[in-house]
């Protein structure tokens, strides 16, 4: 028996996370480099179930460790209120009473005056913040802000963006670790008033080494208890195509296919990988297609007469496309995380099973055509 130990649910800490522990680092580093370093603004561009949100609480914990203090939000109205409450909780431990007032705007006044005689504005969000980051500041640390799933249509997701620009340019103790999906990272960057975003360091979140993702699920499975025999673990890994959610939902059924036995086989992995596909599509590629427009879906249906990789010329070709217009959708399916560049004048699928989702819809009306 014992408890499935793999995580195939969204923004779940994985129990070893799969080769993170590169970007992990290098920004915890750059964090604790100063002001002015380059990876106090951070984004990670990633579509769905490629592990931003667990990204971002990996780097949240290893900072909190280092001594500062995290606060994670998701972005909507009402998350600059969520961060100054947060701060204040996982900072009361820094925070004399009197400068949780401060935070709190409530301003200290002078001989004479009380409190609820003098009606009084509710401080800025980026006063009430520059009096926390003084303290904390004043304590030798500093505050992390951590936001996923970025959306510019919110008021206070732009606020929050040029705010932590002063912030910035007066050198405080501060970082800004975002994430999101590529339209949605695409649209921040457009919006005018906060053209400060696009200088922020971009991750995009591709795939995973078959090495890292083997070392993962053989961690995962030996810590807890059972074994994996080589050509299965090998298996495995192939079959994630290096995608953080899948390596998790591929080890889930595994794991389930094998119990009662000491060992997972190739067998429990083969017959893992389908259930695995049914889910993939249903909980990431029926989402993503969705969110694709007309135009540059038929430019993915123009890749899947090809083997593997297409050629930029062929798919031209086959919409009767100018050079332009191919660079345009090239640009947006790169963007969005859904193929890659391989080579010169080459793309491929990125997503995995993305490719073999389409076949299955559009496979049959592709060879009549
Ligand atoms: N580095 C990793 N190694 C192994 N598993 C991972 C890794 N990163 C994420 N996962 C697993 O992948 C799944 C998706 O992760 P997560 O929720 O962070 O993705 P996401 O990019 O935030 O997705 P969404 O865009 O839908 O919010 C989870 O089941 C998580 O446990
Ligand atoms: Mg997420």
């Amino acid at each position: 028996m014992g408890i499935n130990p793999f995580t195939p649910a969204f923004g779940s800490m994985p129990r070893y996370m799969a080769g993170r522990n590169e970007i992990i680092d290098n920004i915890r580093k750059g964090i604790q480099n100063g002001p002015g370093d380059p990876n106090r603004a951070t984004i990670f561009i990633g579509s769905r179930g490629s592990g931003k949100t667990v990204l971002l609480s990996g780097i949240s914990s290893a900072v909190s460790e280092d001594g500062w203090v995290a606060v994670n939000v998701s972005a909507n109205d009402g998350m600059l209120e969520s961060i100054v409450e947060q701060a204040k909780l996982n900072a009361s431990h820094l925070l004399p009473k009197q400068a949780a007032k401060r935070i709190a705007g409530i301003q200290a006044f002078g001989f004479g005056v009380s409190i609820e005689s003098v009606p009084t504005e509710a401080p800025s969000w980026r006063v009430r913040m520059s009096n926390l980051l003084d303290v904390l500041g004043e304590n030798g640390t500093g505050l992390l802000i951590s936001v996923d799933e970025v959306d510019v249509k919110f008021q206070d997701m732009v606020t929050l963006v040029s705010v932590f620009q002063h912030f910035i340019r007066e050198r405080r103790e501060v970082a800004l670790i975002m994430a999101g999906l590529p339209g949605k990272v695409l649209q921040l960057f457009q919006h005018d008033s906060i053209s400060f975003i696009r200088r922020a360091f971009q991750h995009h979140l591709g795939s995973i080494g078959i090495q890292e993702v083997k070392l993962a699920m053989r961690k995962t499975i030996e810590s807890s208890g059972r074994d994996i025999s080589s050509d299965a673990l090998d298996a495995a890994a192939h079959s994630t195509g290096g995608f953080p959610f899948l390596i998790q939902l591929i080890g889930y059924y595994a794991w389930q296919q094998s119990e009662g036995k000491k060992k997972i086989t190739a067998a429990d992995v083969s017959q893992a990988a389908v259930v695995a596909e049914e889910k993939m599509d249903q909980m990431i590629i029926d989402n993503t297609v969705k969110e694709i427009s007309d135009g540059d879906m038929s430019f993915l249906l123009a890749m899947l007469p090809d083997e593997g990789e297409s050629s930029i010329a062929d798919i031209r070709q086959r919409l009767s496309i100018s050079s332009a217009s191919a660079a345009q959708y090239r640009l947006r399916l790169i963007k969005f995380g859904v193929i890659e560049p391989y080579g010169r004048g080459k793309v491929q699928f990125q997503m995995p099973l993305l490719k073999k989702y389409l076949l299955k819809r559009y496979g049959a009306e592709i060879s009549r055509d």
